[in-house]
């Protein structure tokens, strides 16, 4: 049984980016990479040259977002063929000057030295599809500096990916009790971890981090039907209203469980 991101090809990098540009999972990625940018921006170094990791950052989104605002970064992912799409991109957009691009998996970062990054990120949920999250999270603590800050995301275990993670009463069942979503290939059945946000902020605190904040992500996609959400994206304004509204739901601690993913800021903890 292995990771099947460590597979895929520069083509599948490609059609997982096609997906993210086209229709309402395009606009839902455009809406969730808006507020998790606001999210990153207060925790950027003064210092642009200072790297930051970016952590099973597939075909490049951060790492070029990062890279176009004049920061450093370090774009490492399982995926040999998803780095090769990213390397397309990067050099598409004359940035391989600004952005080192790695192979890692994120339980085993031994190239990097202690406490080396200032901000590490890990979005689009490596720490679900990883072997191991909690050795993930020791990893990233030993190379993150003290007062060094991890934005990372994981798949919701109440919203299992918008319900797609579950095919039957038996998963569903399994998934609630125990949080171990497959991937649908039967001959590859690879784990996906589905986390509770109480799970998540226990691993967090047990790995040694102090947890800043957790927030509900893609939460206007799941509490709306799709022809409500088509009307307000029907226009830029809607698109910013979207943007507004989510980011005030947020704030309601008692909506932690209902985005497809959760995000989280957190510290690493001294001592
Ligand atoms: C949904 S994509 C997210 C890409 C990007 N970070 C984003 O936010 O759009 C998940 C990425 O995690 C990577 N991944 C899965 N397991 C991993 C592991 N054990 N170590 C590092 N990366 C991993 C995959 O190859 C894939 O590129």
């Amino acid at each position: 049984m292995g990771n099947p991101w460590k597979k895929m090809t520069l083509e599948d990098g490609k059609t997982f980016d096609g997906q993210k540009e086209k229709g309402s999972y395009g606009d839902m990625i455009a809406l969730k990479c808006e507020i998790l940018w606001n999210i990153i921006k207060k925790y950027l170094p003064d210092d642009r040259t200072v790297p930051i990791l970016d952590l099973g950052g597939g075909t490049g989104v951060w790492s070029i977002r990062l890279a176009l605002e004049g920061y450093s970064a370090i774009l490492t992912d399982i995926s040999p063929g998803i780095l090769e799409r990213a390397k397309e991109k990067i050099d598409k957009e004359s940035l391989s000057d600004k952005i080192i691009i790695e192979q890692a998996d994120i339980c085993n970062l031994k190239k990097y030295k202690e406490s080396s990054f200032l901000l590490v990120l890990a979005s689009g949920d490596p720490l679900s599809y990883c072997d191991n999250a909690k050795k993930a999270l020791e990893e990233i603590r030993r190379i993150t500096k003290e007062s060094g800050v991890l934005i990372g995301e994981v798949e919701n275990r109440y919203k299992m990916f918008d319900g797609r993670r579950a095919s039957s009463w038996e998963d569903a069942k399994r998934i609630l009790n125990e949080g171990t979503a497959f991937w649908p290939d039967k001959k590859n059945p690879a784990p996906i971890r589905q986390f509770s946000p109480s799970e998540l902020e226990n691993l967090l605190v047990a790995t040694g981090w102090q947890l800043i904040d957790m927030q509900p992500s893609h939460l206007i996609f799941s509490l709306l039907e799709r022809e409500i959400l088509q009307q307000g994206l029907a226009s830029k304004e809607g698109f910013k209203e979207m943007v507004v509204l989510e980011e005030k739901l947020r704030k309601d601690k008692h909506l932690l469980g209902c985005g497809f993913e959760i995000q989280f800021i957190a510290r690493k903890a001294i001592g």
